[in-house]
């Protein structure tokens, strides 16, 4: 077979991707458990101890004592692998538990894991829309990519609504027959721009206009709320959501996401969802793990979330008197705006090469064009000691490549 025609196409598309400054790179890491957050990079055939400060590990939890050790005696115990689908032989005991106890933790009759926020998301939004005849979806403009897909793959009819705008969304809803099903999809914390959507005034509205409420907390859950359930349960609203979007790989620090819903619902879901029925489980290590975790962050997270958001709150107040023009956030998400993908790329390698310091540059299509970052995420073992070392090296990086100090604060969007 004569390659070179395919080939061809796979080079230009990579072209394509190099003349907008937006190929990506990955840099290989290899982080220190007893140490987080330090790690080596693997730079050629050099290795470099560096700090991570963007890592969505948002409490160190894939380090902890208690998550390791119940991975590895899992391990030990029941083997690597789950061995099948959920129908087929795949349905382990820690994976049950594991369901249950993200049930109690949201407060909600049931909870499906599956392999990843992202397939729970992509084949949980289709699966729900294909059961729901002549369902209309109202989708905020900043969703994740995963909600996208579920909502492209479910055929059904959408429609966008302006990010965080209730406006626009009321006078889309008040444009369908009220006894039409709805599902209006939104996130808690934008993971980019670290702002919070609207989560009262949207439940307010669902009430109104006769909708299902998804909401995904995939950056809340661990973080947010008295057991962090969520920023819906820090806001005292979380029963007021219908299906709650979880994931078990950030501040939980192991891998897999959830829905978290009405029985009949998830009933529902577990029953038709292709990315659900057809794939393996998630391993029990896995499963045992993120127990430990959810568990942890339920009944003793208190402690870590206290140094955790005084750390965010000291990275925020020095790099703002400092004069580095963050979008300052409600949230634990700090995004140091650049506006141009070629620089982000230039600070985050002088940040590293220089530094010693990982914050990988975040350009479209993950942002809006124009609006191009470095994001920043402190963790409770980030110390005094590190945000100043940050603090220092960005002033020192901004000055070198002339780095703009302000930004429009519409470019945290
Ligand atoms: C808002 C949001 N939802 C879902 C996901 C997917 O979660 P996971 O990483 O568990 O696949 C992400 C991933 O970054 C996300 O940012």
């Amino acid at each position: 077979m004569n390659t070179s025609f395919y080939d061809s196409c796979f080079q230009a598309s990579l072209d394509a991707l190099h003349a907008q400054k937006r190929y990506r790179t990955f840099k290989t890491l290899a982080r220190d458990s007893q140490h987080y957050p330090q790690a080596l990079w693997y730079s050629g055939l050099d290795t470099r101890p560096i700090t991570v400060w963007c890592s969505n590990d948002y409490l160190g939890m894939s380090c902890h004592p208690a998550v390791v050790g119940a991975l590895c005696e899992t391990a030990q115990k029941i083997g690597v692998g789950a061995g099948g689908t959920r129908n087929i032989s795949g349905t382990n005991r820690p994976l049950v538990m594991l369901e249950e106890a993200l049930a109690k933790l949201h407060g909600t009759q049931s909870a499906l894991v599956f392999t990843s926020g992202y397939v729970a998301n992509e084949t949980g939004i289709a699966t729900l829309a294909q059961l729901l005849p002549n369902v209309m979806l109202f989708s905020d403009a900043s969703n994740h990519r995963s909600m996208i897909e579920g909502i492209h793959r479910s055929g059904a009819e959408k429609v966008v609504f302006r990010h965080n705008d209730v406006d626009h969304l009321e006078s889309l809803l008040a444009a369908v027959p009220k006894e039409r099903p709805k599902i209006i999809l939104f996130e808690s914390v934008y993971s980019m721009g670290g702002d919070v959507g609207p989560i009262r005034e949207i439940c307010d509205l669902a009430e109104r206009y006769n909708a299902l409420t998804y909401l995904d907390e995939v950056h809340a859950v661990g973080l947010y709320g008295n057991r962090g359930a969520g920023y819906a349960e820090k806001l005292g609203i979380a029963h007021r959501i219908d299906i709650i979007s979880g994931t078990l790989a950030k501040a939980f620090g192991c891998i897999g996401g959830y829905l978290a819903s009405r029985a009949s619902l998830l009933d529902a879901i577990r029953s038709y969802a292709p990315g659900f029925i057809f794939t393996t489980a998630l391993p029990p290590p896995i499963a045992a793990a993120a127990l430990a975790s959810v568990t942890y962050l339920a009944e003793h997270g208190e402690g870590i979330r206290k140094i955790w958001w005084d750390r965010v709150a000291t990275t925020k107040q020095k790099l703002s008197a400092a004069d580095l023009p963050i979008y300052t956030s409600p949230t634990h998400v700090i995004p140091l705006i650049i506006g141009d993908p070629e620089m982000t790329q230039k600070a985050s390698d002088l940040l590293l090469e220089k530094h010693a310091l990982y914050a990988q540059p975040i350009n479209y299509p993950t942002v809006p064009q124009g609006t191009e970052r470095l994001r920043l995420t402190p963790t409770p073992l980030h110390t005094h000691g590190h945000i100043d070392q940050l603090t220092e090296s960005l002033r020192s990086v901004w000055q070198k490549l002339a780095l703009p100090l302000k930004i429009h604060a519409s470019y945290a969007a």
